[in-house]
């Protein structure tokens, strides 16, 4: 143990850190500027200058490590003096423009000033005068307010690992550009924007919008972009977003998020949103009442049913809706249409995916801690770019480089391009052929050990040469070889899969291939999810043969524990896949389809085959929050809530269970309301009052969540 006092107060530490941190960990606040949790040390500001006894001259608290025995005061009046010239010397420059400034009310060197002075500046010279930078659509840099603390720079060099920006010029002329010039040429993660502590590098979408001190309806929730599921903050003013922060400390991003979730909630307030009920009369939609429309749907269903039998009747579950959405969703399906017809566009790509590999490797497979990566020795990519589709999954790839882990790339991905990568690049169509090549080098290097004799005997006979993957995917022998001594050597490997693999074609032999060389090197897997509760999704059943918690339709034992809930029988005949559904709605044997947050025309493939499928429907009704290409053939639409309206859980990549908060009014209705209402008009009792009476009664079905409760 070390021992410490500062300002009197004993610290016991059972590691070195930094004065700063000790002092931190004890409740004692020491000033600064230029330090940040997040970032690399720096030591620029001084304005943590603290006395250290024994020690003649002040040390900065934020570098300065812990000794045992030490004695540190934290304010004393020489302590005062210095700050208060320190930040004299940075008002040479400031501007006082605080009365205009955006930052004001959160600005850590209004703050400072405020706390030690100076009350006025002693400086008669002029203050050096640097335009304001609006060439950017999205950030907006004030340089004469830069206190060139650097924070922004080592956030985008050493945490998001864009480089884009750096400190030119020199002196009091210095000040923070990005390399292309005035605007930005990044990823737009706005990560700089959270750590500046001044105003001169902010957003433009919320310029001049509000006050921080207007802003007194903060909520915590989760973003709806992507299955990495970031935690972050929506602020609003009169029931209207104006801004989205991370939070330091959530477990997912940390304190980061990227372009799409820090800037992408206009959607939310934009006014082309649906706000009312439609129906289709004679080629064109009317408005409705919420009455009108969910009684019509209601007894067209009914109809349908009586007439065509209940699996002439589908429905598209949402990888964009709440957990409670989805299961509310297929229990509709399953016990009030009497249909296992259930599926999502997820099959195209995740969940056929999870569902091979938990067949090889047991559930939960790919439910991999996504900050996991960053400690691995080597990460394997291939399908697509992680730090595109999963931006803050990517940081982590980036990060393990860093720390000195080794990325390998089958294929060019452009957000991992300046983190050494080992690429392999097959010419088109061939990536099997590489990939056969790998499973063979390995099977000849590490030999099978009989600990999977099932994937042992599917893998065992598969041998290509090297000359093979030569010849046919046109790659170097020494590129393969040095590409195999790194994927061989790693003792923490991790292989992480996107969907240009999971959706080509032959996705499942090359899935086989990767689990094979997964298993060879002992790795763990990820698998991108470009879609918010893609893995809530399934966990929920919506797939045309698992119930909730992927409990098989065909096991009479998994249906009694759905119908002592659901009070009902659940039917037993598998339902048709996403695919199989499009097919019957072509050849017509398909009278009717309920579609709850998807949009099949823009999101399958083949979209005019799709969407000549679905005007072939005799009766299709969509749930949504815009008017989508799937939505303007519906005969009735129903505007439901967006991410930010409703309360619910999200599952994400991890399997981590998150629960979405409410920030603000809309004009919809939630889409498990909805469906519950139109049971109800169909004779069922569907009494949820809230998601968490939804979500205990997932917890009393689903497995998988047993034991859970809303608010853990
Ligand atoms: Fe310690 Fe800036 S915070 S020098």
């Amino acid at each position: 143990m070390i021992s410490i006092t500062i300002d009197g107060k004993e610290i016991k530490l059972e590691k070195p850190v930094t004065v700063l941190e000790a002092a931190r960990s004890a409740g004692i606040k020491i000033p600064t500027l230029c330090w940040h949790e997040q970032l690399e040390r720096y030591g620029g500001c001084r304005l943590c200058l603290v006395e250290v006894e024994k020690i003649p001259r002040l040390q900065t608290a934020c570098t300065l490590m812990v000794a045992d025995g030490m004695v540190v005061k934290t304010e004393t009046e020489q302590i005062a003096n210095v700050r208060r010239g320190i930040l004299e010397f940075l008002l040479i420059n400031h501007p006082l423009d605080c009365p205009v400034c955006d930052k004001a009310g959160e600005c850590e060197l209004q703050d400072l000033v405020e706390k030690y002075g100076p009350a006025k500046g002693r400086y008669k010279e002029k203050k050096r005068k640097v335009p304001e930078s609006l060439e950017d659509p999205i950030i907006v840099r004030n340089m004469e307010r830069c206190i060139m603390c650097t924070r922004c720079v080592r956030m985008c060099e050493g945490v998001q690992g864009a480089s884009a920006i750096d400190v030119i010029g020199r002196g009091g002329h210095s000040h923070i550009e990005p390399f292309s010039g005035g605007k930005y040429d990044c990823e737009y993660c706005g990560n700089c924007i959270s750590v500046c502590p001044v105003g001169a590098i902010m957003s433009r979408l919320h310029r001049h919008s509000f006050r921080p001190w207007q802003m007194v309806n903060e909520t915590e929730t989760i973003c709806p972009y992507c299955g990495v599921g970031c935690t972050l903050i929506v602020q609003v003013r009169d029931d209207v977003i104006k801004r989205v922060v991370p939070r330091i400390g959530s477990v997912v991003n940390n304190g980061l998020l990227c372009t799409r979730g820090r800037f992408g909630y206009e959607f939310v307030g934009n006014e082309e949103r649906l706000t009312e009920p439609l129906i289709k009369k004679n080629g064109v939609f009317e408005k409705s009442t919420w009455e009108e429309a969910i009684s019509l749907v209601a007894k067209k269903l009914s109809e349908i049913k009586e007439k065509y039998g209940a699996p002439a009747i589908t429905g598209i579950a949402s990888p964009r809706c709440t957990n409670e959405d989805n299961y509310v969703f297929q229990k509709f399906m399953r016990t009030v249409i009497g249909t296992n017809n259930i599926d999502s566009t997820a099959r195209t790509g995740y969940a056929g995916a999870q569902r091979f590999i938990e067949n090889i490797f047991g559930q939960g497979a790919t439910a991999n801690i996504i900050p996991g990566l960053s400690n691995s020795d080597l990460v394997f990519v291939i399908g697509g770019d992680p730090t595109t589709v999963n931006p803050i999954l990517g940081l982590q790839i980036r990060a393990c480089s860093r720390n000195g882990g080794s990325i390998l790339t089958i294929g060019n991905f452009k957000g991992l391009e300046y983190f050494s990568p080992q690429k392999l690049t097959p010419v088109l169509y061939t990536e099997d052929v590489l990939l056969e090549g790998i499973v063979t080098a390995l099977k000849n290097k590490k030999g099978l050990s009989d600990a999977n004799p099932k994937l042992e005997a599917k893998i065992k006979d598969i041998s290509t040469s090297i000359e093979d993957v030569k010849n046919i995917c046109k790659i170097e022998e020494k590129d393969f070889n040095e590409f195999l001594n790194i994927l061989s050597e790693s003792t923490n490997p991790s292989i992480v899969i996107g969907k240009e693999t999971t959706q080509s074609n032959g996705a499942s032999y090359k899935l086989l291939l990767l689990s094979a060389i997964n298993y060879l090197i002992n790795g763990r897997i990820y698998l991108l999810s470009d879609r918010a509760n893609e893995q809530g999704l399934l966990d929920m059943g919506c797939a045309p043969d698992m119930l909730p918690g992927y409990m098989p339709v065909s096991h009479p034992e998994s249906r009694k524990k759905c119908e002592g809930a659901w009070k009902t029988a659940a039917p037993e005949k598998k339902g048709l896949a996403i695919f199989e559904m499009i097919d019957s709605a072509r050849n017509g044997s398909l009278k009717a389809m309920y579609i709850m947050g998807e949009n099949p025309v823009f999101n399958l493939p083949d979209s005019g085959n799709v969407e000549s499928a679905l005007k072939n429907i005799g009766f299709l009704v969509v749930q949504d929050i815009f008017m989508t290409e799937t939505a303007k053939l519906a005969d009735v639409v129903f505007p439901a809530l967006s991410w930010a309206e409703k309360d619910g859980t999200f599952t994400n990549m991890e399997r981590r269970i998150q629960r979405l908060r409410k920030a603000v009014n809309g004009n919809g209705m939630e889409d498990w309301r909805i469906i519950s209402e139109i049971a109800k008009n169909m004779g069922r009792k569907f009494d949820y009052s809230n998601a968490e009476d939804i979500f205990n009664e997932i917890c009393r079905v689903s497995p998988l969540h047993k034991g859970l409760t809303y608010e853990d």
